[in-house]
């Protein structure tokens, strides 16, 4: 998995893709496999789009739903939307407080554009997913890596101290590549850190906000109603309903904020395929026990990759709690890269740790939402490479 192949050209290209091109550690090509390898790289739920969510998009083609709808969505899935997250949250949350996005990278991009100038200075709590230090790239910010302690905390201490001069911090709860749900004292020290600064803000991203394992307690930005108004909360339906290609998410923020984004993104995207967002309505029907479901097979598979990893010798882990990724540390000499290129040579996939920030180094991401056979085939072949690395 390589980088994009183009070169950095301050005469052919603009100074956002000069600047990306720069600074992306994400891989050009994210679905290729040589034949016979095992991958355990994409954050991808392997089970199809729920049956009831499909049909409701045929309905919808075939009733005609093809032609625009309103540039901030669907306005039955925005009330839907707002109802949802209005319980969730214990706070109301109005429709036009939700933007309809072209999935989740959309929303996180409007957000970013609508909210960050050039040179702002924006905080990113690491590991974390590496799409936002490059649309910090594109917008010109000055993203300000926050490496989580080892235990897998917040740095709360050095949030606050970065907290005056900075404009955002943008925060994966739970955490891809880690796996890591942040407890709800340090979410509250977190509310405590943007109440004392009233200028930031928290672009909350909680694409994995329904996959969290063994009753762990989840608090969601959205029930930090201290800091309501400085919060913008990002979600999609592509994990929780196995929608990746549906290409639909949503964005929260304060009416003020939410029309500031969705003009960015009606700039960029114009409105969300009609038919995607009826069938989108319907998969918010998903009854809680086939989510709960859902969670508990990746439960399962999360059990069954701890377990082979902590039998490894040199490798340290800290056990997922939400999401579907392992993201264990590896005692070798190979950098992150280095042991991802080992890994896919013995037929197994997995990206490499400091695609996710400084302190990924040392790290591998495996991705579990994968079937069972093909899990522990990879997971035989992490530990045989292992073996041959330490
Ligand atoms: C944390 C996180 N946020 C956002 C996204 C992007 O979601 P979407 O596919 O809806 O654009 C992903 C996808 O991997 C993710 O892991």
């Amino acid at each position: 998995m390589t980088k994009t192949s183009i070169l950095p050209d301050p005469q052919t290209f603009s100074q956002a893709v000069n600047r990306l091109h720069r600074s992306s550690l994400r891989p050009a090509s994210l679905g290729m496999t040589e034949p016979g390898s095992v991958a355990l790289s994409m954050g991808e739920p392997d089970i199809g789009t729920p049956g009831a969510v499909v049909q409701a998009a045929i309905s919808a083609l075939k009733s005609g739903r093809t032609r625009y709808t309103a540039q901030s969505g669907l306005p039955e899935l925005r009330r839907a939307l707002a109802e949802t997250y209005s319980e969730r949250s214990g706070r109301i949350i109005q429709p036009e407080q939700v933007v309809i996005t072209h999935g989740g990278s959309a929303g996180l991009a409007a957000s970013v554009f609508a909210m960050v100038s050039p040179g702002d200075r924006v905080l990113i709590p690491e590991p974390t997913y590496s799409l936002y230090a490059d649309q910090l790239a594109m917008a010109g910010a000055d993203g300000i890596w926050i490496s989580n302690h080892a235990d897998g905390r917040l740095n709360l201490e050095s949030l606050e101290r970065e907290a005056p001069t900075a404009r955002m911090i943008i925060l994966c709860n739970p955490g891809n590549p880690t796996g890591r749900v942040y407890a709800a004292d340090e979410m509250l020290a977190l509310a405590a850190i943007l109440e004392k600064n009233p200028h930031l803000l928290l672009l909350a991203d909680e694409a994995y906000a329904d996959i969290v394992y063994d009753g762990l307690p989840f608090l969601s930005s959205l029930c930090l109603h201290s800091i309501a108004d400085q919060v913008i909360y990002s979600n999609t339906f592509s994990k929780s309903y196995a929608m990746t290609g549906w290409r639909v998410g949503f964005v929260v923020a304060s009416p003020e904020r939410a029309e500031a984004i969705n003009l960015v993104h009606r700039s960029i995207n114009g409105s969300l395929n009609t038919f995607v967002q009826d069938a989108a309505l319907i998969a918010l029907q998903t009854p809680e026990k086939d989510l709960a479901a859902l969670t508990e097979s990746y439960r399962e598979r999360r059990d069954a990759v701890v377990d082979v990893l902590s039998r490894i010798p040199g490798v340290s882990l800290l056990k997922p709690q939400g999401a579907f990724y392992a993201f264990p540390k590896i005692a070798t000499k190979l950098n992150s890269v280095q042991m991802a290129e080992r890994f896919a040579a013995n037929g197994v996939i997995v990206r490499a740790g400091s695609e996710y920030g400084p302190s990924g180094e040392g790290h591998v991401r495996i991705s579990f939402a994968t079937d069972m056979e093909s899990l522990n085939e990879g997971m035989k072949r992490f530990a045989e490479t292992v073996q041959a690395i330490a």
